[in-house]
């Protein structure tokens, strides 16, 4: 049903106004928004506030601060045609003053729940500096790890990416969209972003019907369920229709198929970009492009206000779908409470008063040591010993505060970071603990590697914290290569040569290809980026106050060339198998196994799993199935399991990935102790998209797993029983 009070508006409304209403800005005024992003012009405040006040401009985006918020939105509400509300918005990532660990990293805690908690604080701060509105989350499903943009997502997996879809939608906006402290998500980059061709950002998208909807679709869906009412348009095309001029995509599918009823956001000119994909052939026609395929938004290129009106006034766009793309607007405003409080989150005493809490530092903390993974521990090397142990801490990443929170935080407040050397100096006595650069990020430092060989020799272990650079990966920073850069590599080979146990603490935005002395060291713990308390969260697991309890998200591979590469492709009709190499699907010179798979990872403690059973061997078309298996703690200390359920439809009439992940419980084990897990399964957990694009089950066998990762385990075979 409409709205009266928002028809009455657009009734009143010019077709100016109407398209200011889908016109929002980078916000030069209340940051340095120019230097933040060399491709948005600086604007003196004087014209900006003109431009509100006649109503061309819907909100304004990556600025914060509540006094100059509140005196734009007073010129939008007093001096504006009909005094409509600005919308403020930011890509609040991870964190807005506390930083929380990538979105990658938090996905490695394989707890929902937790992304719920660290997106419910990131509100509580966005909106007390005065924003409305996150593009946020990124829900993207991502098989190459050479996008940069991998960062930002959940991994490889469609089922963990609906998890935290679901988690992070509901904790950036809580349970009341009119509330304070509620900041609006927008599901983004709708749709297969995740899929561009050869992991290179902004690239095309070829992905097979069955694919954009087993695979990608399914994030969006959880995501809208969970209550998003916003969505960001890709850059990317698929099959040559770019997605913001996708009409099949934005309005067929996403609003007829998915039930979305909120309004589409370009993302920054992809609105424009339609002409540089050769599917537009000016402004005027991106434009009319862009609007008839259901991109209500237009973000930054300004061709909406350009151009819509004299496109409605020559009737080559209807005024209908105009006022429906403001009335998707205009209804989005209004659920969040901007009409009846237009000075909502732009509250002086909030922002003075509601940033960094110690609860949030405490949550970021927790948050930080919960993404870590620990890929291995030869001769239990860790946990560290807090005396009598010589350490030598080594890499360009020990020290240094612009590198822990990682890509994607506009205003972090860094000075109160915490790096791994500020950690342990809080543990470690000087006399035992011994710092090194060793090597810049990516270039050696004169006598850099003799420093480091030296305090290795003088250590008892050493801890080198080296990777990629924060800068490394996000967006427009995909890699061909995605391995550790040259100098550190030099510089931990040099270390090796020690003959010493090392420690290599990671830092990395996306699954690393790692070889020589860093695959070979006695333990390996990723921490991708970890944000304010990376130190801290750092070294509660390097030492054994926690044991680590990540899992990756993401298949790390042998080598860089195997990417694309995740865990849950299909088989081929020659799968590899065992040593049988000949004829096979695989490369000459690599293996066609992951370095570390999809959902392993490691504890202090020694895991074991029994067997997986089934309450019955055959699954009624709709009946139910239990699923169990004993998890055990053989070792000396207490541990934190993720075990994971996993099924294959072995044979079905589009073939299906080697394995899906279907579920994973978290289990607390104390040294010697003994759980059950058990998963319910149904006909719905077995289902995939058929050629009708409609998702489906067929009777017949799957294979079933409960088990520490995707690459172990033995399966039980359940037949699903016909109707
Ligand atoms: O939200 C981002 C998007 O993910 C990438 N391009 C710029 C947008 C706004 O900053």
């Amino acid at each position: 049903p409409k709205d009266a009070f928002i028809e009455n508006l657009i009734a009143k409304m010019s077709l100016e106004e109407k398209a200011g209403q889908l016109s929002l800005y980078s916000d030069p005024v209340r940051t340095e928004a120019a230097t933040f992003n060399p491709a948005v012009a600086s604007v003196p405040k004087e014209k900006m506030l003109a431009d509100i006040a006649q109503g061309r401009i819907t909100g304004l985006f990556n600025g914060m601060g509540v006094a100059l918020g509140r005196e734009l939105q007073q010129a939008a509400v007093e001096r504006s045609p009909h005094g409509i509300p600005l919308i403020f918005a930011a890509d609040i990532i991870h964190g807005m003053k506390t930083i929380f660990p990538i979105p990658m990293a938090e996905a490695a805690s394989f707890d929902p729940e937790l992304s719920r908690r660290t997106n419910r604080a990131a509100a509580l701060e966005a909106t007390a500096c005065g924003l409305h509105w996150t593009f946020s989350p990124a829900v993207d499903v991502v098989h190459d790890q050479r996008w940069g943009r991998t960062a930002e997502a959940a991994g490889e997996d469609p089922y963990l990416a609906v998890q935290f879809a679901r988690a992070r939608v509901k904790g950036f906006q809580g349970n009341d969209l009119k509330a304070e402290d509620s900041l609006l998500a927008c599901l983004k980059h709708f749709a297969a972003y995740g899929a561009v061709e050869g992991g290179m950002d902004y690239n095309t998208v070829e992905i097979s019907d069955a694919a954009l909807y087993q695979t990608h679709l399914p994030s969006f869906a959880a995501g809208i369920e969970a209550g998003a009412i916003t969505i960001m348009s890709a850059f990317n095309d698929i099959g040559g229709v770019p997605s913001t001029g996708n009409r099949r995509l934005l309005t067929d599918i996403l609003r007829g198929q998915m039930g979305f009823g909120g309004f589409v956001v370009s993302d920054f000119t992809s609105e424009e970009e339609l002409i540089a994909h050769g599917f537009a052939a000016d402004g005027a026609d991106a434009a009319k492009k862009a609007l008839l395929a259901g991109c209500d938004m237009s973000m930054q290129s300004g061709i909406y206000m350009k151009y819509l009106p004299d496109l409605v006034r020559d009737k080559q766009v209807p005024l209908a779908v105009l006022d429906e793309a403001v009335r998707r607007v205009l209804r989005v405003k209004k659920a969040i409470g901007l009409f009846e409080n237009p000075y909502r989150s732009l509250d002086l005493k909030r922002e003075q008063t509601q940033l960094r809490l110690p609860e949030t530092v405490a949550l970021a903390r927790e948050a930080a040591r919960r993404a870590c993974v620990l890929l291995k521990n030869d001769g239990d090397v860790l946990p560290l010993k807090k005396a009598g142990q010589k350490i030598a801490l080594i890499g360009p990443l020990a020290s240094d505060l612009n590198q822990v929170n990682g890509y994607w935080v506009v205003w972090p407040d860094t000075r109160q970071s915490v790096t791994l050397e500020m950690a342990m100096r809080e543990i470690v006595t000087p006399a035992n603990l011994t710092v090194v650069r060793g090597s810049d990020i990516d270039a050696p430092i004169a006598g850099g590697i003799e420093a480091a060989a030296k305090a290795a020799q003088a250590a008892d272990i050493v801890v080198m914290c080296i990777g990629e650079g924060q800068e490394m990966s996000g967006e427009a920073q995909s890699r061909t290569e995605i391995t550790v850069p040259v100098a550190q590599q030099a510089l931990a080979e040099a270390v090796a040569a020690t003959g010493k146990p090392v420690v290599i603490v990671l830092s990395h935005g996306r699954a690393l290809a790692l070889a020589g002395a860093v695959r070979d060291a006695s333990a390996i713990l990723c921490t991708w980026f970890l944000g304010s308390e990376a130190g801290h969260g750092v070294a509660d697991l390097l030492f054994g106050d926690h044991s680590p309890s990540g899992r990756l998200p993401c298949s790390f591979p042998q080598k860089s060339g195997q990417e694309p590469f995740y865990y849950n492709h299909r088989t081929t009709g020659r799968p590899q198998i065992g040593d049988d190499a000949n004829y096979r699907a695989r490369y000459r010179d690599a293996s066609f196994e992951p370095l570390y798979p999809f959902g392993h990872g490691l504890g202090y403690g020694k895991i074991s799993y029994g067997a997986t059973l089934l309450s019955q061997p055959a699954l009624d078309w709709k009946g139910r199935v239990s699923v169990s298996a004993t998890v055990t703690n053989d070792g000396k200390r207490p541990v934190h399991e993720v075990a994971q359920l996993y099924i294959r439809d072995r044979v079905a009439s589009v073939t299906q990935p080697i394995r899906s992940l279907k579920g994973f419980r978290h289990v607390d084990l104390a040294a010697g102790d003994s759980q059950t897990v058990t998963f319910e399964l149904t006909r719905a957990d077995l289902a995939f998209v058929g050629l009708d694009l409609k998702w489906q089950a067929e009777p017949g066998d799957f294979d079933i797993w409960i088990a520490p990762s995707s690459s172990t385990g033995t399966p039980a075979r359940l037949n699903l029983k016909g109707i």
